[in-house]
């Protein structure tokens, strides 16, 4: 098990173990049953009141960011169980939500699929184009919550290019990243007494998320457009080194 935090310039960043979150997310999925949808891919699975509340606060400010009017394609990057789904489905002309875990993306169908105008697809988010999920045009809206967390430098780089390749000019791209506070930390293969399982992943800072961003969406085509904290309530933050960010790109042209 390990925690280790790193610095901006560090020569060697240390990295975790792809197949390991993939079990992580696997076994999420066998859990839903037991956990529920929501804290399969929000966790905090002792503290439901704390699960909810992140919930609807994400929500809240998040949703008029992507100003939906219904005549939107919407792009779900890593999409869970469609947790993102239920809001984002009945508010676009077509939603297609991509997730790396089978399991979870079974799950999604189950409650979305009967919907005319959305898709699930399993692929992975630094491995995915357009033609590989079977759509023939751009996305207006992409919405990636909660998944550069679980790729390494050069997965995490590709993603974003891979999410930069399928927007439409005018289209936006909005990310919601837990990031580290300060220092970028890496949590690998960590027992979590809470989930009952190994957990792995990398809390980027502030800095490294716009620079990784500024370095696959380059100006003068994208610009970040706004970014800010998820949750305004102290409360909602249980961590110190770390909170939830969120970065909005345009797609200019
Ligand atoms: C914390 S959950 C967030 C789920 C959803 N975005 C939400 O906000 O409810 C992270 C999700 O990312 C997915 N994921 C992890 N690595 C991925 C990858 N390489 N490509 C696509 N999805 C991935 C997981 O399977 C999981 O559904």
């Amino acid at each position: 098990m390990s925690r280790s935090y790193s610095d901006i310039g560090d020569k060697q960043l240390p990295g975790i173990d792809r197949n390991a979150v993939d079990r992580f997310f696997a076994e999420r999925a066998e859990k839903i049953h037991a956990i529920g949808p929501l804290h399969a891919v929000i966790y905090q699975d002792k503290n439901a009141e704390l699960a909810r509340c992140r919930d609807l606060a994400e929500k809240a400010k998040l949703l008029p960011l992507l100003q939906l009017n219904g005549s939107q394609r919407v792009l779900d990057v890593g999409c869970g169980t469609g947790r993102w789904a239920q809001e984002l489905v009945p508010r676009s002309a077509w939603y297609h939500g991509i997730d790396a875990c089978e399991g979870l993306i079974e799950y999604a169908r189950g409650q979305f699929s009967a919907m005319e105008n959305c898709a699930l697809s399993v692929a992975s988010a630094d491995d995915f184009s357009l033609a590989s999920i079977h759509e023939s045009a751009a996305f207006d809206r992409v919405l990636c919550a909660g998944v550069l967390i679980y790729l390494n430098e050069v997965e995490v780089r590709r993603a974003i290019r891979n999410i930069a390749e399928v927007l439409a000019p005018g289209g936006f791209a909005l990310f919601r990243e837990p990031a580290g506070l300060g220092r970028r930390l890496t949590i690998s293969e960590h027992f979590s007494e809470e989930m009952g399982q190994d957990y792995n992943a990398i809390y980027r800072t502030r800095e490294e998320l716009g620079t990784l961003i500024d370095d696959e969406m380059p100006g003068p085509h994208f610009r970040l457009v706004g970014h800010g904290e998820v949750y305004d309530e102290a409360e909602l933050n249980n961590r110190s080194d770390t909170r939830q960010l969120w970065l909005l790109v345009e797609r200019t042209a």
